[in-house]
């Protein structure tokens, strides 16, 4: 009696015999795959090197309304664009709310000025230093109209202390 030991493929008439590949054919097709890994990886790179990873904004400007809109004795906070807008009787100042230290956001305090929860600087309602470690007071922002009258701060542009726009 006559005894095979290859296995037939059911779909095929490949048996395991002719399946079996070489150690060197192993070590060849590896290092073809290695290769065309290590071009993929390193185009992808390259295609991503031109570009920055950090992006700036598209605009650090941003509108905050019509003058009538913003009653006067008022206060608004922006929270994503880091800035109180406040209208007296003068006008209408916008106030960066990024403390001149290390970048840290400050907040408002009951008596109406503004502490870092950093490292603990203090800022009068102004914005001017009051305790340390920040170097300087908080930034004040320029105010200004579009021809469409609505108001805009930008928060790259930094004005002295005490600018308002005279409405
Ligand atoms: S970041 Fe505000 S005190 Fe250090």
């Amino acid at each position: 009696m006559d005894v095979q030991n290859d296995k037939t493929c059911n779909h095929c008439s490949v048996s395991d015999s002719d399946k079996k590949i070489s150690r060197r054919d192993f070590l060849g097709i590896a290092a073809f795959w290695s290769c065309i890994t290590a071009w993929v990886v390193t185009i992808a790179g390259l295609a991503k090197f031109p570009m920055p990873a950090l992006l700036p904004d598209i605009s650090s400007a941003f509108k905050i309304g019509k003058p009538e809109e913003i009653p006067v004795g008022s206060e608004k906070l922006y929270p994503d664009k880091k800035v109180l807008v406040k209208r007296d009787e003068k006008g209408i100042s916008a106030v960066s709310l990024v403390c001149t230290h290390l970048g840290c956001i400050v907040g408002k305090t009951e008596q109406g000025g503004f502490s870092c929860p950093c490292h603990g600087s203090k800022f009068d309602s102004n914005g001017n230093v009051v305790a340390g470690p920040a170097p300087k007071g908080l930034n004040w922002l320029e105010v200004s109209r579009l021809p469409n009258g609505k108001l805009v701060v930008d928060n790259n542009k930094f004005v002295p202390e005490g600018t308002t726009f005279v409405v």
